[in-house]
């Protein structure tokens, strides 16, 4: 099921950055956070409640990778495509979860629990190949491996 919205909450994240133009990114943020993407009429709300062009917002929202225009899942999967992740299978890992999770990079689960995406090294290549998932780094992952541990993720 897609992310429900709390307008009354997203209201509330609206007005404490009232006239403070120049915190637009810890405002689209702190909604990201909330409803763990940026719903394109919440960013037109943001342009009409902050007065800032929509373009701008837009191009705000874009710009920066943590930012995601459409819904994601619970839980974000990153897979490393770093230099030394790639030399120790990472690709063969990313196509078997795409293949088992019936998604492709950038896409997210019919049932809102994983989202797939890639990164370009996060800084642990003795550990690879790296998967990042939320918060947490797991490494030496192979294809047998990597579901055991997205199983810990409900
Ligand atoms: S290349 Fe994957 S952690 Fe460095």
């Amino acid at each position: 099921m897609e992310p429900s919205i709390n307008n009354e909450k997203i209201d509330s994240i609206i007005e404490k950055y009232k006239g403070e133009k120049g915190l637009l990114i810890s405002l689209l943020q702190d909604i990201q956070t909330e409803v763990n993407y940026l719903p394109r009429e919440i960013l037109i709300k943001v342009s009409k409640e902050m007065d800032i062009p929509l373009s701008q917002v837009f191009s705000v929202a874009t710009f920066f990778k943590a930012f995601s225009l459409k819904p994601r899942g619970r839980h974000l999967i990153n897979i490393c495509l770093g230099t030394a992740c790639h030399v120790r299978g990472a690709i063969s890992i990313l196509g078997k979860i795409e293949r088992e999770l019936n998604i492709k990079v950038g896409d997210t689960t019919k049932d809102f629990r994983f989202t797939l995406e890639t990164v370009r090294c996060v800084g642990c290549c003795s550990l690879s190949p790296v998967v990042v998932i939320d918060e947490n780094t797991h490494g030496r992952v192979n294809q047998e491996k990597v579901f055991t541990v997205l199983e810990n993720y409900r």
